[in-house]
């Protein structure tokens, strides 16, 4: 079975028969989770988990309404960004066609399928030189007349870490029945902010922006996203879905993380200095390997292709060798179209891990390319 999706440690640690506890897992992307993150879950109250959360998660939307400097109701939170994009997928599937990036996040196909929603793939600017922002162009649309289609984008894009200018996709807004936005890793790059639509949705009925906390703050086990879109819709997608998606424990911390601003800010900045320190520590450590070349990415991850001597062949006996020999998972990019097995993508993890990280791929290329 070809894995769409990052982050499985359980399934590894059956194959290595190790606890998940031992595996390094590069092949999601999230923040280094803050020490002091389990100590405040664990100040719930018996009342917090006897209660029922509350349906319309108010104090987690005024804590966003704080954050971002829009009335609560145009925020909805969400079990992860994951589950609102079923529900934009819903939307989108009643308006036409679907326009989604190639290569792109697959749970955007997964969401679509929900309701036999129709896609269509662009591609994306290849312009590899450097890792700032750039305009996001649609091209090959695979049949031109699409060009009105909804479209869906990632920024700071996945798999390629590219990051998208805000001004050429507000461009985009005029062109497009609905468009989605993910910011899912936009906080967690450095000047990121700059490029976000949030402060655009106001203004455009046809914007819907998803974010998520599960990178921000390391904890994907919690399940923690929200959208930024136009009241009527997010009422109606409110409508649709289960009453109570987010539980109270999630959303009690999410209140809390949010609802003071300046501790959320001063997170965020010392995430986008880890994302840059460690960005340009292992970018320039990966270069000098032979056989591998690292991407430029803006965000927390990069992308890994097959370089040299190696130009053109698979990366997968390497990451197998990774995976098994040192319980270290890369990001197999077989299942995105438009990558291959010549490509990984590795999520940035401590210094100390890219330490280790190193050492294995040093001890591990040398037997591959005798391979
Ligand atoms: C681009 C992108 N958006 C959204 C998500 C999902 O985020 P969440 O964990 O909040 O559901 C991911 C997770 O890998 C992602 O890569």
């Amino acid at each position: 079975v070809r894995s769409t999706h990052g982050g499985n440690i359980w399934s590894a640690a059956e194959r290595l028969c190790v606890r998940p506890g031992r595996i390094v897992d590069a092949s999601a992307s999230l923040a280094p989770t803050p020490w002091w993150l389990p100590f405040s879950l664990s100040a719930a109250s018996v009342r917090d988990l006897r209660a029922y959360p509350d349906p319309t998660y108010r104090g987690f939307r005024q804590a966003l309404a704080g954050l971002h400097g829009l009335d609560p109701d145009w925020f909805l939170p969400g079990n992860g960004a994951s589950e609102l994009f079923t529900w934009a997928a819903r939307d989108a599937s009643s308006l036409g066609v679907s326009l989604l990036p190639r290569p792109g996040f697959a749970d955007y196909s997964r969401a679509l399928a929900c309701w036999a929603g129709q896609a269509s793939t662009y591609g994306l600017p290849d312009d590899w030189t450097s890792s700032g922002p750039r305009p996001l162009v649609l091209s090959g649309l695979q049949v031109e007349s699409l060009s009105d289609g909804c479209l869906w984008f990632t920024n700071p894009h996945n798999p390629t870490g590219l990051l998208w200018q805000r001004r050429s996709l507000e461009d985009l807004l005029h062109q497009h029945p609905l468009v989605i936005a993910d910011e899912a890793f936009l906080p967690l790059v450095p000047g990121g902010e700059a490029h976000s639509l949030i402060p655009l949705v106001s203004d455009h009925p046809n914007l819907v922006v998803i974010r998520s906390l599960t990178k921000l703050y390391g904890a994907a086990g919690l399940r923690l996203g929200y959208a930024v879109a136009h009241p009527e819709r997010l009422q109606r997608w409110a409508a649709w879905r289960d009453p109570w998606p987010v539980n109270a424990l999630a959303s009690a911390l999410a209140e809390r993380l949010l609802g003071d601003r300046r501790g959320y800010e001063a997170h965020c900045r010392s995430v986008q200095r880890w994302t840059e320190r460690e960005g340009q520590w292992l970018k320039s450590r990966l270069m000098g390997l032979d056989g591998l070349r690292p991407m430029p990415s803006a965000a927390n991850f990069l992308l890994l292709r097959a370089d040299g001597d190696r130009a053109g062949s698979s990366l997968q006996p390497l990451r197998l060798a990774l995976e098994r020999r040192h319980h270290i998972l890369l990001r197999d990019c077989s299942s995105f179209e438009g990558l291959g097995p010549g490509w990984l993508r590795l999520g940035y993890q401590s210094r100390r891990v890219h330490r280790r990280l190193l050492r294995a791929l040093r001890q591990e290329l040398p037997l591959f390319d005798a391979a």
